[in-house]
């Protein structure tokens, strides 16, 4: 199963306290999750486990210093720009020692000039002996870090490495993965939220064997439908005939293959979604009698007389209580014009317009040139992007709008 983890920046601080040969685990949970692993250690922490274990680990070096002292060119490691390339921090174990400091502000290590300059979440695993952590200093700490926001990850009773038991064993690898994981679901914008998306090409039969197509790949739908649910929203996902994959717990997938079939699965549904993405390339017209054996080769000219397909973005722009609407335009010219008539025709909220003109725009590529046009007329333009990245930007356009 995909974990919320799975593509995030990470900075593991690493303190000096024994559990820190624990944090070996936690590298390796994080790595296998997805994420992407900078270990930050203090000084002390290097008495406990070794950076050798952790870079091998986490497939990074290991950072502990201001500078880098072991090269002869000396060169700094910029906390600012380490601070700001995380997604998230993780600070395991916590120290009494490191915990004081980040509540006062001291900064006499690289992974305390982090934490202060880093802007993400930061989640911390305290670990200490248990008198230690009754300390009113200690208890006094955690209420001061969770006042600036940082996100405590209980410690746990049981034996501790002193020989004692109690309060204060450094909660185990699996349940800090699981804490975090948790917590990010649980912030995720478009969580609860349930989006319809349509994608692929539409195939209209004309025998059993033959039909009417068109390039559509499917790669765009599927990749929006990605990145919705990766937003935490439940997405119901109707594709055309597509080789593309999807492989996502919050991704339900139904395969249709004429344009009445998806109509229908679409009407089937919409009532219950807050969104709807058009991004199939659906046939405008269907061969009114398919015929229900192979055609035979006889004579040197064939007609196939067709007849129009439902719209199915316009069946639900006409509707009068309908989800937040976005609807795909692919033009060959005259593209702006086209697109705001198409906006104002099928009264869609977002209009998302992809000209075949743009290099890297369009059918089968990985990459595509989007322009934005809302219900206000407003235009957003953006650069030739992997659909991946272009999937980003349209989610991120309906959610600015819906929340
Ligand atoms: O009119 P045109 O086909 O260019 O409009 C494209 C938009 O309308 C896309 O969002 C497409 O998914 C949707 N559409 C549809 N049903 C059709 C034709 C197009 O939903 N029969």
């Amino acid at each position: 199963m995909r974990s919320v983890l799975s593509g995030k920046k990470v900075l593991l601080g690493v303190t000096g306290g024994i559990a820190a040969y624990k944090t070996t685990y936690i590298v390796r949970l994080l790595v296998k999750a997805g994420a992407s692993v900078q270990v930050i250690m203090t000084p002390a922490a290097r008495d406990f486990v070794t950076p050798l274990t952790l870079s091998t680990l986490s497939k990074n070096p290991v950072l502990s210093h201001f500078t880098n002292q072991e090269d002869e060119n000396d060169t700094w490691n910029n906390h600012v720009e380490l601070g700001l390339w995380a997604d998230l921090m993780i600070i395991a174990p916590a120290t009494a020692n490191t915990m004081s400091k980040m509540e006062s502000g001291a900064i006499d290590n690289l992974l305390l000039a982090i934490y202060c300059s880093a802007t993400c979440p930061v989640y911390y695993a305290p670990a200490m002996d248990l008198d230690m952590y009754k300390h009113p200093s200690t208890q006094h700490n955690f209420d001061q870090l969770t006042s600036y926001g940082n996100l405590m990850i209980p410690a746990g009773d049981g034996e501790l490495a002193s020989g004692l038991s109690g309060k204060g064993r450094m909660a185990e690898p699996e349940e800090i993965i699981q804490f975090i994981e948790k917590d990010i679901s649980s912030k995720l914008p478009l969580r609860g939220k349930k989006c319809l998306i349509t994608a692929g090409p539409t195939y209209e039969a004309i025998d059993p064997v033959r039909f009417i197509g068109n390039h559509s790949s499917g790669k765009m739908g599927a990749a929006i439908a990605m990145e919705l649910a990766n937003q935490g929203a439940q997405v119901h996902l109707v594709m055309g005939p597509s080789a593309v994959l999807v492989h996502h717990p919050l991704v339900h997938r139904v395969d249709i293959r004429s344009a009445q079939e998806m109509y229908d699965e679409v009407h089937r549904v919409i009532q219950t979604v807050d969104v709807a993405i058009f991004s199939a390339a659906v046939a405008d017209y269907r061969p009114l009698h398919p015929v229900g054996q192979k055609i035979k080769k006889k004579s040197d000219t064939l007609s196939i007389e067709l007849v129009k397909n439902p719209d199915i973005l316009a069946s639900v722009g006409a509707m009068d209580k309908k989800p937040f609407l976005v609807g795909f335009a692919l033009e060959t010219e005259n593209e702006m014009q086209h697109a705001f008539a198409k906006a104002e025709k099928k009264q869609t909220d977002l209009l998302v317009l992809n000209s075949m003109r743009d290099k890297g725009a369009g059918f089968g590529v990985d990459t595509n040139k989007i322009t934005i046009i809302d219900k206000d007329k407003n235009i957003s333009r953006f650069d030739t992007k992997p659909k991946t990245e272009v999937a980003k930007d349209i989610a991120y356009e309906i959610i600015k709008r819906i929340l």
